[in-house]
């Protein structure tokens, strides 16, 4: 029985993949300081799954607290899904970012390779893309950062390239994410923002339930269809299963490889509004507002090289995507806190 421990377990994405890997019959083990989640996330997957989540409070850059961790279980890999997101903060709290997301990754990749565990599946970010020159976005495309969020990516990409370029037994997927949304069909599990939510979803789905009274559309002069903002949006529970594919290609492969999980197909803002009042039978107020800083117009994935080398590929749809999204914030309208 494969052992996998989750950094950042309790999270968003991470809550999901636990869910899967249980389903799947892992041993799951969720390393969380709990700073962007609640135990309630991990409770609610152990109901679901029926099996127990091995759950360890704890902070990536606590080098003795993953040490303990390694030497109590026999941990085969690890999905570092750890980290701090919030594109806006970073750009306020950089050093907070650096020490949080690079040196946190840095402790636990030296702690692992002491314990000679040496498959990592990491969260990187279509963030490392920058202003992509051309969609669809391929992995060969020129990475560049336009915030501390974004460069902390790049740097932890940087640091697993050299990883394996020293240590060629180390084997690395780095899985680039594009905008996950939704939650699991359950409405028990989802995203579960501290206070304003900086994601288009979220937000939607907080007009829609009447805790935001409008939803401000960032700019409607893009060159897209219909003037604004295009983006590749994945259901989390697409984006677990590919956690699990990308663990079972690293069982029987060396290297580091980066890869795209997105579905290949870009909506616009207004897509989005108008597929979820729609499927949903609800009103979603929203107002032109000002493009905001950083945004670019459009981005989505190339995602063949999931399917080449995961045999991975997307399989939910829009609907699927604002249904689920949906469901979540109606059962849970304060997310995990009874407030
Ligand atoms: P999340 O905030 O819900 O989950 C991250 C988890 O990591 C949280 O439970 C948090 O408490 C924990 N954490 C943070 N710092 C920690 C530390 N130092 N030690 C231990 N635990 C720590 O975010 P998410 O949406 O589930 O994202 C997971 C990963 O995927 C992150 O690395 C994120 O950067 C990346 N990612 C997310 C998105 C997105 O839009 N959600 C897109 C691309 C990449
Ligand atoms: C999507 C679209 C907005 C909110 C961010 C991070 C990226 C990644 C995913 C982690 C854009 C528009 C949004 C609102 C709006 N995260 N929008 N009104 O900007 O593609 O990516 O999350 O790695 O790094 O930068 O996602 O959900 O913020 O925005 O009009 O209130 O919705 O302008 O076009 P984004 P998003």
């Amino acid at each position: 029985m494969a052992y996998i421990l989750l950094t950042g377990g309790a999270g968003y994405i991470g809550s999901h993949t636990a869910l899967a890997l249980l389903r799947a019959g892992y041993k799951v083990i969720s390393f969380d300081n709990y700073s962007n989640s609640s135990t309630t996330a991990l409770q609610r997957v152990e109901q679901l799954a029926g099996a127990k989540v091995i759950s360890i409070s704890g902070d990536i850059r606590d080098e003795a607290a993953l040490q303990t961790v390694f030497r109590q279980y026999p941990i085969n890999a690890v999905v570092h899904f750890a980290g701090l997101k919030a594109v806006g903060e970073s750009t306020k709290m950089p050093l907070h970012y650096y020490d949080n997301n690079v040196a946190g990754t840095v402790t636990l990749c030296r702690v692992m390779r002491e314990h000679k565990v040496k498959k990592l599946v990491f969260s990187s970010s279509a963030t490392v893309y920058g202003d992509a020159k051309t969609v669809p976005i391929a992995e060969t495309a020129a990475r560049s950062a336009t915030n501390p969020y974004g460069q902390s990516k790049l740097m932890i990409e940087h640091i697993l390239e050299d990883l394996v370029q020293a240590e060629p037994d180390w084997s690395i997927s780095v899985l680039r994410y594009f905008n996950p949304v939704g939650a699991d069909s359950s409405g028990q599990i989802g995203e579960d923002p501290n206070g304003m939510p900086n994601n288009l979803m979220p937000f939607i789905a907080q007009v829609a339930v009447g805790k935001r009274a409008s939803l401000s559309i960032f700019g409607n002069d893009y060159a897209t269809h219909d003037g604004t903002g295009v983006r590749d949006y994945i259901h989390v529970v697409d984006l677990a299963a590919g956690h699990l594919k990308a663990l079972q290609y690293l069982s029987k492969h060396q290297g580091i490889e980066a890869i795209n999980l997105g579905t290949g197909t870009g909506y616009s803002v207004l897509d989005m509004v108008k597929a979820f009042s729609k499927v949903n039978n609800v009103a979603v107020p929203y107002n032109i507002a000002p493009r905001r800083a950083g945004d670019i117009a459009s981005c989505y994935a190339q995602p063949d090289k999931a399917f080449n080398l995961l045999r991975w590929q997307a399989e939910k749809t829009l609907d699927d995507m604002v249904r689920d999204s949906w469901r979540w914030q109606r059962q849970n309208p304060n997310g995990y806190s009874n407030s």
